[in-house]
């Protein structure tokens, strides 16, 4: 058996053109343009490109961009001015601050300093705990992502076995959270969980966000097994040329599940779609 691809970058690309009509509609009638604030601190490379690629599509979304970006070295408190800055100013809707952040600034700290109603990501508390107690709340963006992934798959995630391995704040955690809603059974896996590849066995949803290249083996998979590959793994070049590998052995998996993401190509285009879909959501609950 061959595994289905879920082509993330068409499923992204839909989402994107099903929210650039909206703010259309929400334009026309409501006189409202979405507007999305992202910060970045600092000049990691990777970092500037995620907030490139975000500014660019959120203003093909028809959305406002700001973008700001301050030095490595920045004052927490002036960090923490800005944030105030915007969680006052009314074309902003959505704030995000591209993490990681500079050792030297308290990640807490700032993602508490942002608006709720603004926290695009869904990591302020406030939201973190409204999804865990299954309240409506702005979620994290890739866990979006990793749910709308599936249910290109499966009607229903109602009584299915998900495993998701790793526990980030950004993505296992909340990823959990929006599987219960769904009504899966869930199994959380981490760095200290014993006999993974038996865990793995019993998941019809396995979700691998850890950060190793192609831990996840193959033969771990169950039969007909859906996969959501969430790692992007950079791979020291070969003849020159850098290679993007997930958490999951591809070509492996490839050969037992039932449906799997590619990397690139899978769960990375839908971060960046959720943040807009995220940043109406805000903008229509602010506009009332
Ligand atoms: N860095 C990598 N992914 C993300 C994300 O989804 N949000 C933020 N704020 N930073 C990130």
């Amino acid at each position: 058996m061959t595994a289905r691809i879920i082509d993330g970058k068409l499923i992204a690309s839909e989402l994107r053109a099903r929210v650039a009509a909206e703010v259309v509609r929400v334009k026309r009638e409501n006189g409202l343009t979405p507007g999305l604030a992202v910060v970045l601190v600092g000049s990691d490379p990777a970092s500037q490109v995620y907030v490139r690629s975000k500014h660019k599509q959120t203003q093909e979304a028809g959305m406002a961009s700001f973008e700001h970006v301050l030095p490595a070295d920045v004052a927490q408190d002036d960090l923490l001015a800005l944030i105030a800055k915007l969680n006052r100013d009314p074309a902003v809707h959505g704030i995000l601050v591209q993490l990681p952040l500079p050792k030297s600034l308290h990640t807490e700290t700032i993602i508490n300093a942002i608006d709720p109603a603004k926290d695009v990501d869904g990591l302020h508390p406030s939201n973190a705990g409204r999804l865990a107690g299954g309240f409506a709340a702005l979620s994290p963006c890739t866990p979006l992502g990793c749910i709308i992934l599936t249910k290109s798959v499966h009607a229903s995630l109602a009584g299915l076995n998900a495993i998701v391995i790793g526990r980030s704040n950004l993505v296992g955690r909340p990823l959990v959270q929006l599987l219960l809603n769904e009504n899966a059974t869930v199994t959380i896996a981490h760095s200290r969980s014993r006999d993974l590849p038996k865990l793995c066995a019993r998941a019809d949803l396995v979700y691998a966000a850890v950060g190793k290249p192609e831990m996840v083996r193959g033969d771990w998979i169950k039969p007909g097994a859906t996969v959501i590959d969430v790692g992007i793994n950079r791979l020291p070049a070969l003849e020159g040329k850098t290679r993007l590998v997930g958490d999951v052995a591809f070509a492996e998996a490839l050969a037992v599940a039932g449906a799997i993401t590619p990397v690139p190509g899978g769960v990375g285009q839908m971060t960046v779609a959720c943040l807009l879909v995220n940043t109406l959501r805000a903008a229509c609950a602010i506009h009332g």
